[in-house]
């Protein structure tokens, strides 16, 4: 794990490496003001996964996923952060699922959106993991900030169980992906865990965590982080070809090992306002129990994709 002696000196690196990114829309005028054209434009992705052992009370039940805020200049809380708010609100899933990046770098946007955030609401509860962004600074500010929005829903190595008609459903985050000891932890409050809670959804915010919540059973998991690359030759929700499908190893949309699934999200923020093929994604997700239909992408194609 980085550690606390080192952690300024990586804030500064990742500051320069953000400001050189920014250089060419400082040249041409200001990335906020590119930023402000992806206000209210974003893609809504619409699924249905199926499982074999999805409990028969939770068959149907629905997720909206967001990742990757990143709030801050290029997703500002009074103008990029209500078409979302509204967009939540008419999917009116049963839960909403948030696989962090919730900042970028400033704390104080946090802070800003926190009220509309709030407004945010969701049958079963909106859940949170935290992003490696919101660690890069003032890590307990952020944490601080987001229990006193998400409460115990912000899962940092733990879960909740839910229950309908006694039949169990677990959210489990983990804290990052990122480090081997966080997969220990996670593998520890795994063995703690109810033995009728057969079905876990896992929120990531690296899907390189994938092998190892498959590992521990988890059946979905939700991630995000890639933000797609951002710039795809192909359309999503297709496989990214660009720099992202050479840098990670899961770069966007459905993947499966074994009976585990799991979602990688472009992201509905960003830290540098540019896409291309690879809009600003909200995930509509349902479950159904039934026999698993092949892989997603494929048997599980978008029941309908488009803008909100
Ligand atoms: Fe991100």
């Amino acid at each position: 794990m980085r550690t606390d002696r080192w952690k300024p000196l990586y804030s500064q690196y990742l500051r320069l490496r953000n400001a050189v990114r920014l250089l060419p829309f400082r040249i041409f005028g200001s990335a906020e003001r590119f930023a402000r054209g992806y206000a209210g434009r974003f893609v809504v992705h619409r699924y249905q996964v199926t499982y074999p052992h999805l409990p028969p009370a939770w068959d149907g039940v629905t997720i909206t996923h967001l990742s990757d805020l990143h709030l801050g200049p290029c997703f500002r809380p009074e103008l990029h952060l209500p078409p979302v708010l509204e967009a939540c609100e008419r999917l009116n899933s049963d839960i909403i699922a948030i696989t962090g990046d919730f900042v970028d770098f400033d704390t104080t946007w946090l802070a800003a959106a926190l009220p509309a955030l709030r407004t945010m609401r969701a049958p079963l509860g909106v859940f949170g993991c935290l992003g490696n962004h919101d660690a890069y600074e003032e890590i307990r500010t952020v944490r601080a900030g987001l229990r006193s929005w998400l409460g115990p829903r912000l899962l940092v190595n733990s879960g909740m169980v839910l229950r309908r008609d006694g039949q169990a459903l677990g959210i489990v985050g983990e804290a990052m992906g990122t480090v081997r000891s966080h997969e220990a932890h996670f593998r520890a409050m795994r063995r703690r865990w109810p033995s009728d809670c057969l079905f876990i959804i896992g929120l990531a915010h690296n899907p390189s965590a994938f092998p190892w919540m498959q590992q521990n059973d988890v059946a979905l998991t939700l991630a995000g982080h890639t933000h797609g690359g951002q710039v795809s030759l192909t359309r999503a929700p297709e496989p990214v070809i660009g720099w992202a499908s050479f840098k990670f190893r899961f770069s966007r949309g459905w993947y499966t090992r074994g009976d585990s699934r799991m979602y990688v999200s472009c992201g509905i923020g960003q830290s540098v306002p540019i896409r291309i093929n690879c809009p600003p994604e909200i995930a509509h997700i349902r479950l159904l129990r039934g026999p698993a239909a092949g892989p997603p992408g494929a048997g599980d194609e978008p029941c309908g994709n488009g803008v909100c």
